[in-house]
């Protein structure tokens, strides 16, 4: 008797396990990897004139893999005069137990201002031959456009996806995408980074990402200790620039402008990180001969809920954005639109900038700080850099036009 209560005891624990394993996976769609490419993504290294580099996955059937580029000349004879590039193979496990293996290729010696074209591949499964361009030399000031996206987190391939789409159809030559943290919902989601790279298509394969991780990307291990999802270094190839042990933590010069990210999740957290972060952004801004200055991170220095506060930024960071004269600062987190400098602006102060893409949607009802704020709205941003000038429009998802300032040198 007391044996059958012991069998019946464990066969429920079993029932109870697969279905709590069947509510989380429920609904999710899972995007196993193949022999061929794909999450195909090119981030901006230090030297954006002369380098680029790109990350992408296969199944762990593809023990090594390359990538071939040509200046593109429009021929269509794409098997001649190519270069071919070795791939540094990264196995990797997300939290679903998959292993997957994870390329990447740094393509060097690039002419500045230059379209190339580059597949990846092993020698038998090809990508298709994707283009990028290269920036101007460091410091030039031909004109050029990024796109700026707050959070997508929730819904990525269903209802994120037109955000970064539009985008993409209303500035299709958009040099980079800086994306404000809170990429996906649950870190280590692999169904979700699955997600993110469906919703976001062949994009990342012709225009780099810069992203800045959020809150969402980062979890507690089996130590307790606040870890950065493992897909975060493995699929974001980052410049290696940041403080010791902070890769997302990076800043990259793309022309004549600075754009800087920081971890704010550790900011807000982690006591030893803030200080380290702090101590990084000022030699980072006082060591800056760039025209135009420009931070991403998650937590905003000035909140839209009343409910939500993020003190160290205010109190430790803003006195450097001030001081060394930042010019835009662009955040997500709490899932509305603001745009202001904020209640004891300095003259030389940031525009503050917070953004939403995806469609998880919370009420604006802090103090009045900013002077445009917009809820219930899934948006994308273009800002435009024409040497000394710089104009910036926040448009709604439809299309339309909502918001949009100009600042000048
Ligand atoms: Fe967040």
């Amino acid at each position: 008797m007391k044996r059958f209560k012991k069998i019946r005891f464990i066969w429920a624990l079993v029932v109870l396990l697969i279905s709590l394993w069947q509510s989380k996976t429920a609904g999710a769609q899972v995007f196993a990897p193949t022999g061929y490419p794909d999450r195909l993504v090119l981030t901006l290294t230090a030297e954006p004139a002369t380098s680029q580099v790109v990350t992408w996955r296969t199944d762990t059937a593809v023990p090594t893999a390359k990538a071939q580029l040509k200046q593109e000349d429009a021929s269509p004879a794409m098997e001649e005069g190519f270069l071919e590039f070795a791939a540094e193979t990264l196995p990797f496990m997300g939290e679903e137990g998959r292993k997957d293996h994870y390329h990447r290729v740094t393509f060097t010696e690039l002419k500045p201002a230059t379209v190339y074209a580059y597949r990846v591949g092993d020698g038998t499964h090809w990508s298709e031959w994707c283009q990028f361009r290269t920036a101007d030399t460091n410091g030039s000031t031909s004109p050029f456009t990024f796109i700026y996206l707050g959070d997508g987190q929730n819904d990525l391939k269903s209802r994120w996806s037109r955000a970064i789409r539009q985008a993409f159809r209303q500035q299709p030559d958009a040099r980079f995408i800086v994306h404000a943290g809170d990429l996906i919902n649950r870190a280590n989601s692999d169904s979700e980074w699955g997600e993110w790279h469906y919703g976001a298509g062949f994009i990342h394969s012709m225009i780099p990402a810069v992203p800045t991780p959020g809150n969402h990307e980062h979890f507690r291990d089996e130590q307790e200790r606040l870890t950065l999802d493992p897909h975060w270094n493995t699929q974001f190839a980052l410049p290696a620039n940041g403080p010791q042990g902070f890769n997302e933590v990076y800043y990259v010069d793309y022309q004549n402008v600075r754009i800087i990210s920081l971890n704010s999740q550790f900011i807000m957290l982690d006591e030893a990180a803030q200080e380290l972060q702090l101590r990084w952004l000022e030699d980072v801004l006082k060591d800056n001969p760039q025209q135009w200055t420009f931070v991403a991170m998650h937590h905003p220095v000035y909140s839209t809920s009343k409910k939500r506060d993020n003190p160290p930024l205010r109190e430790r960071f803003k006195p450097l954005f001030d001081r060394y004269g930042v010019d835009l600062v662009m955040q997500g987190h709490d899932h509305t639109y603001a745009r202001g400098k904020g209640p004891d602006a300095a003259a030389n102060g940031p525009v503050y900038l917070l953004s939403v893409a995806g469609p998880k949607m919370y009420d604006s009802d802090s103090d009045r700080w900013m002077d445009v704020s917009l809820v219930d709205t899934q948006l994308y941003q273009t800002i435009h850099i024409t040497g000394n000038k710089l104009v910036f429009k926040a448009y709604k998802v439809s299309g339309e036009l909502f918001d949009t300032f100009e600042l000048s040198k």
